[in-house]
């Protein structure tokens, strides 16, 4: 039996995994380089992962690209991380023989105009793909997603007393799918950084050193192994 079919089959996967690309900048200065040549590398271990999430047969994969917060930092650097994502998504045509079906979660709004068309390109040719579910979260945080969510709701008019959890749930950007079971930070960090605050109340957490731009199929395993080790009990016994 093939290494890739053993680890396939004997093991469980979560249905959702989520990551925190963290640690590009870190990776670059190691190097002498400048931070937006750590996004290039992050960009690229992004593809990679991805990639292997779709031949796993991982239902969900949520990626953390860029916060609510991030537009505080130098202007050159957000530049060059939506350039990036600029990139990403005039090359999308790659993923769509992987048939891997992509959605932006976060305020898209304040997004330049051709990043917003190419997103719309990129969703609507991507629909009908049967693979894995990509999801990447843009100008998103957490805090500001339940914001929304409340603003939603109350303008729906509906009666306090019929407000429930999954009323929250289905007015997020993340409504219709399972919650995260598996939230990955690479880097060494070990916050959430206002990331899927609501969504990953129950999800179990992996953490290691290793740079995002050095982050491989390798260590996705390793998390996963640990994964099937966690007895999840939900608040119960
Ligand atoms: C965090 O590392 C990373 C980011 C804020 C940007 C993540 C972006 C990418 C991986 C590339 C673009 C993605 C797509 C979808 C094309 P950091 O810069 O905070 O690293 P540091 O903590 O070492 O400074």
């Amino acid at each position: 039996m093939s290494l890739f079919k053993k680890k396939t089959e004997e093991r469980k996967l979560p249905r959702h995994i989520a990551i925190i690309m963290d640690g590009n900048g870190r990776w670059a200065k190691k190097r002498s380089m400048p931070r937006s040549a750590g996004h290039v590398a992050g960009a690229k271990t992004f593809k990679d992962i991805a990639r292997y999430c779709n031949k796993i047969g991982l239902e969900y994969l949520t990626v953390y690209a860029f916060s609510t917060e991030n537009w505080k930092r130098p202007k050159d650097e957000v530049d060059s991380i939506m350039n990036l994502l600029r990139d990403y998504l005039k090359d999308a045509e790659n993923f769509k023989s992987d048939n891997i079906k992509v959605k932006f979660i976060g305020n898209l709004e304040p997004l330049a105009d051709d990043i917003k068309e190419l997103i719309k390109k990129d969703e609507d040719g991507s629909k009908n793909a049967t693979g894995l579910k990509l999801n990447i979260a843009i100008n998103y945080g957490g805090r500001d997603e339940i914001t929304n969510a409340v603003k939603k709701i109350v303008a729906s008019g509906i009666s306090p007393d019929s407000i429930t959890e999954q009323t929250i749930s289905d007015n997020l950007y993340t409504s219709g799918m399972p919650d995260p079971d598996f939230i990955i930070r690479p880097s060494g960090e070990y916050r959430l950084s206002n990331y899927l605050i609501w969504q990953s109340a129950y999800a179990e957490y992996w953490f290691s050193d290793v740079l995002w731009p050095d982050f491989t199929p390798k260590h996705l395993e390793k998390a996963i192994e640990e994964y099937n080790h966690r007895h999840r009990r939900f608040g119960g016994v």
